[in-house]
C-alpha cells in the first residue's frame, strides 16, 4: 500500500507533494514524510499520523526544493513511526527513497548491509535500497546521471517483491528516477514540471497527461525532460495518454463524510452506470457475443467489497445462463491448485484496479489462457490494463475507505453482463432480455427510496448502538449483503459483526446469541420470505432482538413478527441487493457516528490495498 509522489519542476516542491499526499492518503494514513532536494542539500521532514499533520511540521522548515519526493504509509515492516516513515536514507543523507510494496529477501539484504558497516536506523523494508545505492553511488564523481540510473536498475535487480520507489541523489539534484514491479506508478506531464505518482490524483490538479508505467520501466524525470528505460537500459518509446477528467470535485459537498457523500451518491452512480451499459449492451463490456457464445464455465474474483458483488452476480449468473459460475477471493485463487477447464471467462471485481491480490489472480488467469474482463471504478488502472476487455463503473472518485457506491455500480455491471452472457449463449429470449434490463433501468428511483430511510435507520441506530455484537443474516442474493453488512459495520465500528446464510444459524452460529443481541435479517417477500421468519422465530426464541431489512410486501406479510423492520420499496427479488445494502451502509455508518469513529480513514485500514 502506501501513496508516493515525487515533483521535478520550477515552484517550491513541498506544496505540491502535501496535495499530493492528501490525494493519496486513501492508500495509507499512518504516517507520512516528504525530501526536497536544493542544490546539495536534501532536507527531510517526517511525521507520525496524517498528512495534515506532516503539513504543519513542514511548514516549519521552509523548504525551498523545487524537486521532492514524498509518501503516506500503510506500515506493513515496522510500527508507524517517525523512523519508519519514508523517506529512507543511506548511511550519507545523499540518497533517499520512498518505496510502496514489500521487499521480499531485504532480510538477507539487510543482513549483509549490516556485516558490511551500514547503519540502520528504521525498521523497514525499504532501508535496505537506501544502502543497496549507497554502495554503487558512494565513489561516483562523473557521467552522473547515467551512474545514478544504473544504480537503480542493478539494486532493483536484486530485490524480490513488489514494488514502486522514487529516488533522489543530491548529486542530480534536479532529477528524480522512479521504477516499479507489481505497485502501480504513474507519471504526469506538465509544462515545466513533470510528477511522479501512485496514480494519476497524486497529480490531476496540476495536469491530466500521464504516462503509464510498466514492470520494470525506469523512468528519470526532470522539470522538461522524461525519459525512461528498460532494465538493459535502452531507452524505450513511451504513450503520454490525455485523461479525460480533470480535477474532480473530490470535496465533501457538505456532508460531514464522504462515506455519506458516497451513500447518497448512489442513485445517481447507479444510474450513469446502468445508462454506459445501455447505451449499447453488446459491446458495453468490450467482448463480443460471438466471444461469449461458447463460454461454459465462469471464475468471479474479488477481495473484500468487490467479492461480495461477486457473490450476488453468481446467482444471477447461474439463474439466467445456467452455466457453472464460482466467486472466489482473489488471495485464495492465486494460491490454490485451480481446475481449469477450456471455455472459461474470468471475471474481476476492483474499484482501484491496484488490489494486489485481484491482480496476482488476473495474471494466473491469464496464464491459464482464460479470457479476462475486469470492472474497475479508476481508468487505466493495473486491472484494467491488464485485462483483455474493461467496463468502467461511473462512480467518479470513491474516497472514503469503506466502499459504498462503488459497490452498487459494480452490481450493475454484473448484472447487464449477467444477462448479455445468457443472451450471447441463447439462455433466455430476446423478450426476457429486455424485462430484465427494464427492470435494472428502473432501480434508480428505488434507490433514492432506499437513501431517504436514513432518518428511520438512524433511530434504529440510536437503539442499538451500545451494542458490541450484531449478526447479519441473508439468503440466496441476499446472503452476500449479510456478508457485506457486516463487513461495512466492522470496517467503520470496530464492533464485532457476522454474516451468515439464514439456513446456517442453526447449525452453530445460534450459539452467539444472546439476550439484546441485534439480528438483522434481508427478507423482501420473496419466494424465501417463510424461510426468513423460521430464522427470526429462532433468533427471537432466544431473547436477541430481531431487525428486518424488507420491502413492502414482505412487510405486510411480517405481521409483526420481529421487533423492528426498515421497508424498502418493491423491485424483482434479484434485485434487493441495491436497496438492502444502502440500508445497510446508512446503519453502519450511523453507529460509526454515534461512537464518535473516523468514519473514512478507519484504523489499520487503507483504501488501495496494494501489497498481497
Ligand atoms: O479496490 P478494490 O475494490 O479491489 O478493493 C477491494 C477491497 O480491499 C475493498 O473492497 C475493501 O474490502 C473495502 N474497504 C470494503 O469497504
Amino acid at each position: 500500500m502506501c501513496g508516493i509522489v515525487g515533483y521535478a519542476g520550477e515552484k517550491s516542491s513541498a506544496p505540491i507533494l502535501i496535495k499530493g499526499l492528501k490525494a493519496l492518503e486513501y492508500r495509507g494514513y499512518d504516517s507520512a514524510g516528504l525530501a526536497t532536494v536544493e542544490q546539495d542539500n536534501i532536507e527531510i521532514v517526517k511525521s507520525v499520523g496524517k498528512v495534515a499533520v506532516l503539513e504543519e511540521e513542514t511548514l516549519k522548515h521552509n523548504l525551498k526544493g523545487i524537486t521532492g519526493i514524498a509518501h503516506t504509509r500503510w506500515a506493513t515492516h515496522g510500527k508507524p513511526t517517525t523512523l519508519n516513515s519514508h523517506p529512507h536514507s543511506d548511511c550519507t543523507g545523499d540518497i533517499v527513497v520512498v518505496h510502496n510494496g514489500i521487499i521480499e529477501n531485504y532480510k538477507t539484504l539487510k543482513e549483509d548491509l549490516l556485516s558490511r558497516n551500514h547503519k540502520f536506523i528504521s525498521d523497514t523494508d525499504t532501508e535496505v535500497i537506501a544502502h543497496l545505492l549507497e554502495e554503487k553511488l558512494n565513489n561516483v564523481n562523473d557521467n552522473l546521471e547515467d551512474n545514478f540510473l544504473k544504480a537503480v536498475v542493478e539494486v532493483t535487480s536484486i530485490l524480490e517483491g513488489s514494488y514502486a520507489l522514487g529516488v533522489l541523489w543530491k548529486k542530480v539534484p534536479n532529477t528524480i528516477i522512479g521504477t516499479r514491479v507489481k505497485s502501480p506508478l504513474v507519471c504526469g506531464v506538465g509544462e515545466n514540471e513533470n510528477f511522479l505518482g501512485s496514480d494519476i490524483s497524486a497529480f490531476i490538479e496540476f495536469t491530466n497527461k500521464a504516462i503509464y508505467l510498466n514492470d520494470e520501466d525506469f523512468i528519470v524525470i526532470k522539470k522538461d525532460e522524461i525519459k525512461i528505460y528498460d532494465k538493459l537500459l535502452h531507452e524505450k518509446y513511451f504513450n503520454v495518454i490525455e485523461l479525460d477528467i480533470n480535477a474532480e470535485n473530490s470535496g465533501k459537498n457538505g456532508y460531514e463524510h464522504y462515506m455519506l457523500k458516497e451513500i447518497n451518491e448512489q442513485p445517481f452512480t447507479v444510474r450513469s452506470t446502468i445508462e454506459e451499459v445501455l447505451k449499447d449492451i453488446n459491446h458495453a463490456f468490450g467482448i463480443t457475443k460471438e466471444e461469449l457464445k461458447n463460454i461454459k464455465n465462469i471464475m468471479m474474483i474479488g477481495c473484500g467489497t468487490a467479492y461480495h458483488a461477486t457473490m450476488v452476480a453468481k446467482y444471477w449468473i447461474e439463474e439466467f445462463c445456467n452455466i457453472p459460475c464460482q466467486a472466489e477471493y482473489a488471495s485464495e485463487y492465486k494460491y490454490r491448485q485451480v481446475a481449469m477447464p477450456d471455455e472459461t471467462l474470468a471475471i474481476f471485481v476492483s474499484q482501484s484496479g491496484e488490489t494486489a491480490d485481484t491482480v496476482a489472480a488476473l495474471e494466473k488467469a491469464r496464464a491459464a489462457g482464460f479470457k479476462t474482463v475486469s470492472i474497475c471504478n479508476v481508468f487505466a488502472s493495473t486491472l484494467a490494463r491488464m485485462s483483455d476487455y474493461t467496463f468502467y463503473t461511473k462512480c467518479g472518485s470513491e474516497i472514503s475507505v469503506a466502499s459504498t457506491k462503488a459497490f452498487t455500480a459494480q452490481l450493475a455491471a454484473l448484472f447487464s453482463l449477467a444477462v448479455l452472457i445468457a443472451d450471447a449463449v441463447g439462455n433466455i429470449s430476446s423478450d426476457k432480455k429486455d424485462e430484465l434490463l427494464n427492470e435494472l433501468a428502473k432501480l434508480p428511483v428505488a434507490i433514492e427510496a432506499a437513501v431517504a430511510q436514513d432518518k428511520n435507520i438512524t433511530k434504529l441506530a440510536e437503539k442499538y448502538y451500545k451494542q458490541s455484537t450484531f449478526v447479519f443474516l441473508g439468503r440466496n442474493v441476499n446472503y452476500p449483503i449479510a456478508l457485506e453488512g457486516a463487513l461495512k459495520l466492522k470496517e467503520i465500528t470496530y464492533l464485532q459483526a457476522e454474516g451468515f446464510p439464514a439456513g446456517e444459524i442453526k447449525h452453530g452460529p445460534i450459539a452467539l446469541l444472546n439476550a439484546e443481541m441485534p439480528v438483522i435479517s434481508i427478507m423482501p417477500g420473496d419466494k424465501l420470505f417463510d424461510k426468513m421468519v423460521n430464522a427470526c422465530e429462532e433468533v427471537m426464541a432466544r431473547g436477541a432482538k430481531s431487525i428486518a431489512i424488507t420491502d413492502e410486501k414482505g412487510f405486510k406479510l411480517l405481521e409483526g413478527r420481529v421487533e423492528e423492520a426498515v421497508i424498502l420499496p418493491n423491485v424483482e427479488e434479484y434485485l434487493f441487493p441495491f436497496l438492502s445494502v444502502i440500508a445497510l451502509q446508512i446503519f453502519a455508518y450511523r453507529i460509526a457516528k454515534l461512537n464518535n469513529r473516523e468514519i473514512d480513514q478507519p484504523r489499520n485500514l487503507a483504501k488501495s490495498v496494494t501489497v498481497e
